[in-house]
């Protein structure tokens, strides 16, 4: 099932050198749940063994994957790009997918929560596209299961750009100079809801975080990042224990967790009403870029990094859904500081983006 951590391998393979870090500093065996363990006690001194061994489960990975669905071509993702870009896909032509997922942003769009069709606000936040290509399932909810399957939805959505995919359809067809990208991006294929799919999603997965401070270090430059944010990093593996959830080089487990945020909405519980950790939850966010993209959450109610750290100093809602990785934890203010100083090393200059030039 999806709930279910699609990456528990990953998982495993991260919360296994967390716990060697916490056994060499303890000099103690390890057994049990990495919850038995008082891995608070033993966060001061982190090996450097121990440190190398964690940098290998962060580094980067060398190329994108694409589906065998839908290989990557330059004319389907400059089609793609050129479709992503395009208010007239809306219904009052005035948003586009950038619009809410703006290169400007990070890839969101800097609210607390989306400003759809007839400046209606959405319910939820709007996340980074960033490193997409990597995600296993989408929506916060993990109500898609693929970027094709997303892509059509905020389309038609009403309270989104409101425009029925036979209109869209018409459109595009309308427009001379999209027929014949079509043709090339897919082989003498037309104008088609599953061809503006593919297009779409084939272009979101070239919008990948660049290389920051962060991977410098990991490949060797001491230099790269701050005493401060080395301390962080290695707080973010054992006392502050971000990454039983963050996990990998793009910082998530791609799964859902309640971590006590004290709104109504239940999250991934609404398709899993008899699952009681899944009420709540929501899927994990990346960190990479994550300086870039306040405010924070589901619902964008947390509006800085350091009100972050608050929350996760005081460990949420104490309710039966809550994740069993969520209590508090004794941060100091320094400690805070530390993890903060580090999650701004994910940070990249990514490159430029050129608003493309659309057809007639
Ligand atoms: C009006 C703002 C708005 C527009 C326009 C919009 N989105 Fe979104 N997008 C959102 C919000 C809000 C969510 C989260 C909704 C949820 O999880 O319930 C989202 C979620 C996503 C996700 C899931 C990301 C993840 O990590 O799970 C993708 C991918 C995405 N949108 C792509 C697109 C594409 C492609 C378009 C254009 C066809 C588009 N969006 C148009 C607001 C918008
Ligand atoms: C139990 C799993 C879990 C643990 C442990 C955890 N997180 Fe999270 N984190 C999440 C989830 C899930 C969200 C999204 C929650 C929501 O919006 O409802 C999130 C959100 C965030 C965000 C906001 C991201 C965004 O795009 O809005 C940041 C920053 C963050 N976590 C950092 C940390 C740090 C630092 C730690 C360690 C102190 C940590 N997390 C521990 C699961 C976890």
């Amino acid at each position: 099932m999806q709930f279910l951590l699609s990456r528990s391998r990953r998982l495993r393979a991260a919360t296994g050198a967390m716990m060697a870090v916490a056994a060499a500093a303890a000099s103690s065996t390890v057994s049990g749940a990495p919850d038995d363990k008082p891995i608070a006690a033993v966060a001061e001194a982190v090996p450097d063994a121990s440190i190398a061994k964690l940098k290998a489960e962060y580094r980067r990975p060398g190329s994108i994957p694409f589906p065998k669905e839908n290989p990557y071509t330059a004319t389907k993702a400059s089609l793609g790009k050129k479709l992503y870009f395009d208010t007239r896909l809306s219904a009052a032509n005035v948003l586009s997918c950038a619009s809410c997922h703006s290169p400007a942003y990070a890839w969101g769009d800097g609210q607390p929560r989306g400003v759809g069709h007839g400046m209606k606000q959405l319910a939820r936040r709007s996340p980074s596209i960033v490193n997409a290509a990597f995600g296993q399932i989408f929506m916060w909810d993990g109500r898609a299961a693929s970027l094709e399957e997303q892509a059509l939805g905020p389309i038609k959505t009403d309270v989104e750009m409101n425009l029925p995919v036979e209109q869209l359809i018409e459109r595009l067809k309308a427009i001379p100079e999209y027929s014949p990208l079509f043709q090339s991006a897919f082989a003498g294929g037309g104008i088609s809801p599953d061809n503006i799919a593919k297009a779409i999603a084939t272009y979101e997965r070239t919008v990948v975080s660049g290389r920051a401070p962060f991977d410098a270090w990991i490949e060797g430059d001491e230099k790269a990042i701050s005493a401060d944010a080395k301390r962080g990093f290695a707080l973010f593996n054992t006392k502050a224990a971000c990454t039983q959830c963050h996990s990998g080089w793009n910082f998530t487990d791609d799964s859902f967790h309640d971590i006590g945020l004290p709104d109504a909405d239940i999250g991934r519980g609404k398709f899993l009403p008899g699952v009681v950790k899944m009420q709540h939850a929501f899927k994990t966010p990346g960190l990479r870029e994550i300086s870039r993209r306040a405010p924070y959450m589901h619902d964008g109610s947390v509006p800085t990094l350091e009100a972050v750290m608050d929350h996760y100093r005081d460990g949420g809602i104490d309710r039966p859904s809550r994740s069993a990785q969520m209590k508090p934890i004794a941060l100091s203010k320094q400690e805070q500081a530390d993890v903060i100083a580090f999650m701004r090393t994910l940070t990249s200059e990514m490159d430029p983006t050129t608003v493309p030039s659309l057809p007639r």
